[in-house]
């Protein structure tokens, strides 16, 4: 019976978030998009053999992704911090290996970049949070 109060009171602060700025959340959203269309400049990229645009999508991807682990810290959503910090370090990752050309790396690292979104997508993070004005 303690064991589950206590349970309870551990659920009850733990939920108890800051509510988030409605224009935090849709500087969320235009990342998210703006994310979506530098994963494909580096698929377009790979496609074409281009190391040089495969070095100027992953440059700009990593601060994206780095803003998005900060965002999903402040909201205080627990699995999708932890989706959004995988992110961001395979971001790194994945600038590196461009930098260094070799898509190969790259590759896998897209396609790890990829599962980790819909991953988290998937988990639906945005229901669970608490978005103030
Ligand atoms: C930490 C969780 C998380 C990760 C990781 C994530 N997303 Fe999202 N994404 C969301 C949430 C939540 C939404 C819904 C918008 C919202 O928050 O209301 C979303 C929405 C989107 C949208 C629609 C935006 C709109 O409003 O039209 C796109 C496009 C998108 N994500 C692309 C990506 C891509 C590409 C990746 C991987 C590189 C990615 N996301 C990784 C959580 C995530």
């Amino acid at each position: 019976m303690i064991a589950l109060a206590l349970a309870i009171i551990w659920i009850g602060t733990s939920a108890a978030t800051m509510p988030m700025p409605v224009a935090e959340v849709q500087a969320h959203r235009s990342r998210m998009i703006a994310t979506q269309l530098l994963e494909q400049k580096i698929e377009n990229a790979l496609a074409i053999k281009s190391r040089r645009q495969a070095r100027e999508g992953a440059k700009a991807l990593t601060p994206m992704l780095v803003e998005e682990e900060k965002y999903w810290d402040r909201a205080n959503v627990a699995d999708a911090l932890q989706f959004a910090q995988r992110n961001a370090s395979t971001a790194r990752r994945l600038e590196a290996e461009a930098g260094r050309g070799d898509l190969k790396a790259v590759s896998v690292s897209l396609d790890a970049l990829r599962a980790n979104c819909v991953a988290c997508h998937g988990r639906h993070p945005e229901t669970r949070m608490n978005v103030g004005r």
